[in-house]
């Protein structure tokens, strides 16, 4: 097996998955990335190191192109699998019953069942790479359900279930499982309208006084999260401060939503 230890990232084409990318190359480590975004991803490999990276064309739904991708990547990468990123996702939203069929139905398969094909696929790999990582992007809504997010924050929910059950069913196989619960990062995603109203993430974010987070600093928490003990890791202002309160006084919380509508202030 080769030394240079090796991360695969779905999402990689942008954003966070782009971020993480550039941070583990920095590192040293082998970098696949692997997303539907041809063109990103052909950016994201751009911006690495020469010979630092392969890119896999990956669509998180098909269980097929999962196991193709992997295999091609743990050839390129000298047989390793340290850790595999789950990161792929989308934004829709707005109120519950305006939200068409079709945006429910991609959100559930590409946020959770996408996750869930990624960790079936990934588990022989993992566990022929002792003290290997599965890393999951899962929200801030996967710790709190805002209205207009209803479904959104079902998956973010799922992948944190999926984590936690994983985190101590992994163990014996030496494989850590944790995620990474962002609140609002400066990505392309905040481009996304998921209220139902001419707002973007972005506006709504700013009229609500909340900060945004620059995604460097996700990629920071990615690097801390696979050697650190947390389950859970909370990126944003935002998400430590909601996160912190929702352990200690989720009552305070849904109070709060329940009278304004709003996660934080
Ligand atoms: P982004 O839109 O910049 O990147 C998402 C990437 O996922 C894109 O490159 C897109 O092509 C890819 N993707 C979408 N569907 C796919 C599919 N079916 N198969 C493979 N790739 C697919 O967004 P961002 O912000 O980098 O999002 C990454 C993750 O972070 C998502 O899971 C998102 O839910 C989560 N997140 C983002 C937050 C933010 O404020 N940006 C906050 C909390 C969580």
């Amino acid at each position: 097996m080769a030394t240079q230890k090796a991360i695969f990232i779905t999402g990689a084409a942008s954003g966070i998955g782009r971020a993480v990318a550039i941070f583990f190359a920095a590192k040293g480590w082998f970098v696949g990335i692997a997303d539907v975004n041809e063109t990103g991803m052909a950016q994201t490999a751009a911006l690495l190191p020469s010979g630092a990276s392969s890119t896999h064309v990956l669509d998180v739904r098909d269980r097929a192109a999962w196991d193709q991708a992997l295999a091609a990547f743990t050839k390129a990468s000298g047989g390793r699998l340290d850790v595999l990123f789950n990161n792929a996702g989308i934004a829709r939203g707005g109120q519950f019953c305006d939200v068409s069929h079709a945006d429910n139905d991609l959100l559930i398969d590409v946020n959770l069942k996408g996750v869930i094909n990624g960790a079936e696929a990934g588990f022989s790999y993992l566990k022929a790479n002792p003290g290997s990582c599965l890393l999951n992007t899962s929200s801030l809504a996967g710790m709190v359900a805002g209205p207009g997010l209803a479904v959104y924050a079902a998956t973010k929910f799922g992948v944190r279930a999926l984590t936690e059950a994983l985190e101590s069913e992994w163990a014996p196989h030496g494989i850590k499982v944790c995620s990474l619960m962002p609140s609002f990062i400066e990505t392309p995603l905040l481009d996304e309208n998921t209220s139902g109203s001419n707002r973007n993430v972005r506006q709504g974010v700013i009229e609500a006084g909340l900060e945004i987070t620059p995604v460097d600093r996700v990629a920071e928490a990615a690097w801390a999260a696979i050697q650190g003990k947390k389950t859970h890791t909370m990126v944003g202002k935002t998400a430590e401060e909601v996160g912190f309160l929702i352990n200690w006084a989720p009552w305070l919380v849904r109070r709060r939503l329940k009278r304004t509508g709003a996660i934080a202030k």
